[in-house]
């Protein structure tokens, strides 16, 4: 028999590259706490089912604090053989009150350890991002309300379509943040379910209370079939796809400010400490910041295809490929979190420049409003789009804007055209007539402000 904890039936060890490749403590290390709690409380519902008495129960609990105590001072020796978590704590746990650490196992099985941590790990992760995510909506929101008079060009397929508020084109970003959120809520409902006594697939046979032991873990419910429980993956696989939408999001902010912050746009400035310079070139400066998030987000996708490629074709139950989970979850958590922390930081020491933003509108932005000037005069709006495209066309043979057409031009397009043409030349009246809920209008941009900063204040 070999040393390892599974080693009873071996005679020979194990090739030494497969022990490496088959080693994890490397990376689940980190779920040293949540391995600890979650022994702790096994060790606590094993009392009530005799397998352990109250003194065993009580040294075990205590020896695990000063275990976890060793992992936070980063004092903990990983030793040789350490193959995972488990094993490490189960080890260190022996060397330390010898043969009642044996005791601790008892219907328990990695498999539904490990998923028991992981879970409780990503419960905790989860409320992590929470906070993050609401430190940038809160950026956002702030900027916007101090910055609810800056005006620009909107764009559709990047081409200048309407003039908008600059603070409506952020909290563009910060409702997708919302909505980010708010699936966080969802994810953390399904992740906080316990799969512990389902043991290595059939089940626990010592007959605990698993809800008391949900209970005492701080789990809302428990899973109903111990085979489904040890191989299921999908919280997993639903945070990394949500982490990818996330990073989606994070990527299409920085997109959008890494084309305004081109001295072509020149309508934002990255600040130094988000930016960086060019080895060469003495006048560069580059918005690396947004950059690096961009190039995450797709990394994080990356991450999501893995384990999406390793649970396809994989049989019920566990199988060692499923190990792989871990390490894109804490990847993509990792990365995650840098980039929210990067994002809240760049987005709040940015400098908006409003007369770069108000030069770059022209009234050839208004030739929607052209076609409205017609439609509150009784005109169809299909006719009064023909209408106005075809003043834009006679603008644009003479090379002028459409506002210095001459009266009777536009008269000679439509009869319906009168003096008072002149008003709508006028970007602010523009803005606010989108009046209806969720325009652009200063009212419809304060009253999302409201709804942000209630919804903030109440979680
Ligand atoms: N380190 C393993 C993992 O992360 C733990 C479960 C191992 N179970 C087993 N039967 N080999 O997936």
């Amino acid at each position: 028999a070999t040393q390892k904890l599974w080693g009873g039936r071996f005679t020979n060890s194990t090739d030494h590259l497969l022990e490496k490749l088959n080693s994890s403590i490397h990376l689940d290390k980190r779920l040293y706490n949540e391995d600890i709690e979650g022994s702790k409380a096994y060790s606590r519902i094993l009392v009530s089912s005799k397998l352990l008495s109250q003194e065993e129960s009580d040294l075990i609990c205590e020896r695990l604090d000063k275990i976890k105590a060793e992992w936070m001072k980063n004092e903990f020796v990983i030793k040789d053989g350490d193959e995972d978590i488990h094993t490490a704590n189960e080890r260190r746990l022996k060397e330390l009150i010898g043969d009642v650490a044996a005791k601790l196992h008892v219907g328990r099985s990695r498999n539904d350890q490990v998923i028991t941590d992981t879970r409780l790990w990503l419960r905790n992760a989860i409320g992590i991002l929470e906070q993050l995510l609401k430190q940038l909506i809160k950026t956002i929101v702030d900027r916007s309300f101090e910055e609810i008079n800056i005006i620009m060009p909107g764009y559709t397929h990047l081409q200048r379509a309407q003039p908008v508020r600059w603070a409506h084109f952020l909290l563009s970003h910060a409702w997708n943040f919302k909505s980010d959120c708010d699936k966080l809520q969802h994810m953390y409902k399904t992740t906080n379910v316990m799969p512990l006594g389902s043991g290595a697939l059939a089940g626990n046979p010592f007959y605990i209370d698993r809800i008391k032991l949900a209970q005492d873990l701080g789990f809302e419910a428990i899973t109903q079939n111990s085979m489904q429980a040890v191989g299921d993956r999908d919280f997993i696989a639903e945070f990394l796809f949500w982490s990818s939408l996330t990073g989606i999001h994070l990527s299409r902010l920085a997109e959008d400010l890494i084309i305004f912050s081109s001295k072509e746009f020149n309508f934002v400035e990255i600040s130094d400490s988000f930016s960086t310079g060019s080895s060469l070139m003495p006048q560069k400066r580059n918005a690396d910041s947004l950059e690096l998030i961009r190039g995450i987000a797709g990394s994080l996708f990356g991450q999501c295809s893995t384990l999406m490629m390793t649970l396809k074709g994989l049989p019920s139950t566990y199988n060692k490929d499923l190990q792989n989970d871990k390490d894109v979850m804490f990847s993509c958590f990792d990365k995650l979190t840098a980039t929210l922390n990067i994002a809240s930081g760049t987005v709040k020491t940015l400098k908006v420049n409003p007369i770069n933003c108000k030069n770059a509108l022209n009234f050839d932005m208004l030739a929607t409003d052209l076609a409205y000037y017609l439609v509150h005069k009784g005109v169809p709006f299909r006719l009064a789009h023909h209408d106005a495209g075809k003043v834009v066309a006679e603008a644009e043979k003479r090379n002028i804007l459409i506002s210095e057409l001459p009266l009777e031009v536009l008269q000679s397009i439509s009869k319906h055209f009168k003096e008072d043409i002149t008003e709508i030349w006028n970007y602010e009246n523009s803005i606010e007539q989108y009046q209806t809920m969720g325009g652009t209008s200063r009212s419809n941009v304060m009253t999302q402000i409201d709804l942000l900063k209630k919804w903030l204040f109440a979680c």
